[in-house]
């Protein structure tokens, strides 16, 4: 089974968590797209999504299912998103589509948070991944400086602003033992718009995609 494979997996078990007539959540990246396909699916069950970016939003619209604003809507039940990297306590770096900061904002919203990924994103420790970082465009240097100081070795990710017209700074080299402690030190650096860290809010359902069927954690 290839990695492509186990995404699609773990992308259509996930349909499981969807409720009748209900706006579902929905996140971004390559294991998203193929659960936006799934949902296409069963479009005339739902009600509609709320998406997490320009992207995932253009493909769920191209597929006929209704985007809401969040600001639009009470209530989510289920946010269904993939990660970079997921450790066993359910933690996760996520950012590599540098939607981050609507993923987090989203996920703060829904009841459960559903994570969608296949089996090599699964780690002991977190920070193999470099960690993605939002920056407003003007304090680039000044965090970039910041998080020196918190060990890490950042990297502006050139040629990139993210759907809220920032920058993203990848965080290397950093072993994160402490996933909830690190993601609120680097929110609290001024001029940083969010991290890539979700631990304060981790997923409450893992579905990994394995070659033995898509195992729930
Ligand atoms: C998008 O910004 C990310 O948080 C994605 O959820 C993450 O990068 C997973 O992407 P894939 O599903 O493409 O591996």
């Amino acid at each position: 089974m290839t990695q492509d494979e186990m995404k699609k997996a773990a992308a259509w078990a996930a349909l499981e968590y969807v409720k009748e007539n209900t706006i579902v959540g929905v996140g971004t990246g390559s294991t998203v797209n193929h659960f936006i396909d799934a949902l296409s699916s069963i479009k005339g069950q739902i009600k509609g999504a709320v998406s997490s970016s320009e992207a995932s939003t253009e493909k769920l619209q191209a597929l006929g299912i209704e985007v809401f604003e969040l600001n639009d809507v009470d209530q989510l039940d289920v946010y269904i998103d993939g990660a970079d990297e997921i450790n066993a306590s359910n933690d996760m770096i996520k950012g590599g589509g540098a939607a981050l900061t609507r993923e987090k904002i989203v996920a703060a919203v829904a009841k459960q948070f559903i994570c969608i990924v296949d089996n090599t994103k699964h780690v002991e420790t977190l920070g193999a991944f470099p960690l993605p970082v939002e920056v407003i465009p003007m304090a680039r240097s000044y965090v970039a400086r910041e998080l020196l100081k918190l060990g890490g070795d950042p990297v502006y990710r050139h040629g990139v602003t993210t759907d809220n017209g920032n920058v993203i700074l990848d965080v290397h080299n950093l072993q994160i033992n402490e996933p909830k402690q690190l993601e609120q030190s680097i929110n609290q650096i001024v001029g940083v718009v969010t991290n890539g860290l979700f631990a304060q809010r981790g997923a409450d359902v893992v579905i990994t995609g394995t070659s033995e069927g898509p195992k729930i954690s």
